[in-house]
């Protein structure tokens, strides 16, 4: 099965997760950068509010097709409990349908969030799974293994 890890990351949580996953089940790697400036108070508040009128954003070009691969594995950071701006774009702006897709999500809070409207982005696709890791930078032995497991469930 050819696998994709599409990711967005401001501070490298998802980032970390994107290329674990990778490694873990032999996937390509996109990196969607998000062109709008994002850094500092001023990023982190037009980011919450992008994000939570479900505002599209300016992303970089694609470097690979999703269009060749069997999985595609897409990963966000949570902003405003729905997902980043960039990789909303990225789901508008790419056909994913009939494609197998998981879903990941990093988060400053516990409680899995942005799940539902991220799947929402992909109605004519299989989805296959979705892991939630609180700022896994943060515990990063811990986030390994738990990825790991999960990615068995991925591949099974
Ligand atoms: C604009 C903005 C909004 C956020 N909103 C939420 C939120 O609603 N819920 C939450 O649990 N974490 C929220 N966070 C925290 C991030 O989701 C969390 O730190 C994530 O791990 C960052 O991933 P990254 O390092 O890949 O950018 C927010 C962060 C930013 C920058």
């Amino acid at each position: 099965m050819k696998s994709l890890v599409v990711y967005y990351s401001r501070t490298g949580n998802a980032r970390f997760v994107a290329e674990t996953i990778a490694a873990e089940v032999g996937a390509d790697v996109e990196e969607v950068l998000d062109l709008k400036k994002r850094s500092g108070p001023l990023g982190f508040l037009g980011g919450g509010s992008d994000a939570r009128r479900g505002k599209e954003t300016e992303i970089s070009q694609n470097i690979k097709s999703p269009t060749g691969y069997d999985l595609i594995i897409v990963g966000t950071p949570v902003w405003a409990s729905r997902p980043s701006p960039a990789i909303a774009t990225y789901l508008r702006k790419n056909d994913l349908s009939g494609k197998k897709v998981a879903l990941f999500f990093t988060q400053g809070g516990k409680k899995p969030a942005a799940v539902e409207q991220t799947k929402a982005l992909i109605p004519n696709s299989e989805f296959i799974g979705q892991l939630s890791l609180v700022n896994p930078l943060t515990t990063k032995d811990e986030s390994e293994k738990q990825i790991v497991e999960w990615c068995k469930t991925l591949v099974s």
